[in-house]
């Protein structure tokens, strides 16, 4: 029988298990690993999907930037969790976020633009993004020569459901 999985907004205990998630997929370069501080002050960003065997199996946060625009980043499902839906599920749970905002724009840094314009966003050229968004990248150890792609969602329609 197919698995069921959902989503849920994650809490303090999640954290551990989201830090490990992250730092394994930043150790292989796609994405950046956040500390533990960060988290905890951030908790309130991330959505979370439970693992069978009680760990995290996907994770996803909605970075407000300014007033129209939010950032989808620290997106990981686990390696043999792949393929089922869950990307499309803590995206999803982004952009619900967005709309209950009423924030109009959401955009990701990526490798994984494939996966994003599955799901309804479009590649955009990274200079159309406003430089107020540029805050955290100075802290990325690749800026400024970033080779990630920028994808683009506007927020109205149901356009993840794609
Ligand atoms: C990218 C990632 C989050 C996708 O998660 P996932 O759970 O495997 O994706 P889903 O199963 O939700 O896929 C949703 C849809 O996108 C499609 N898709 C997923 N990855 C794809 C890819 N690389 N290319 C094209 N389509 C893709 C799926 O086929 C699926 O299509 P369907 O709904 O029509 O069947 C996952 O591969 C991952 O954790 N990668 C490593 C970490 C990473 O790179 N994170 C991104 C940082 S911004």
């Amino acid at each position: 029988m197919k698995q069921a999985f959902s989503v849920r907004r994650a809490h303090m205990d999640d954290v551990k298990g989201i830090h490990s998630l992250l730092l394994q997929t930043a150790q292989k370069g796609l994405l950046l690993p956040r500390a533990l501080i960060y988290l905890y002050s951030h908790i309130r960003n991330f959505w979370v999907v439970d693992a069978e065997d009680g760990g995290i199996a996907a994770c996803c946060a909605l970075a407000p930037v300014w007033q129209d625009l939010a950032e989808v980043c620290s997106l990981v499902v686990r390696e043999d969790l792949r393929g089922k839906g869950l990307g499309r599920l803590v995206v999803e749970a982004c952009v619900a976020d967005c709309r209950e905002l009423r924030i109009e724009k959401v955009f990701a840094l990526t490798y994984q633009e494939k996966f994003f314009t599955h799901i309804g966003f479009e590649i955009v050229d990274k200079s159309v993004l406003p430089q107020k968004i540029w805050a955290d990248c100075v802290h990325c150890p690749k800026y400024p020569d970033c080779d990630e792609t920028a994808v683009f969602l506007t927020v109205g329609g149901d356009r993840t459901h794609g």
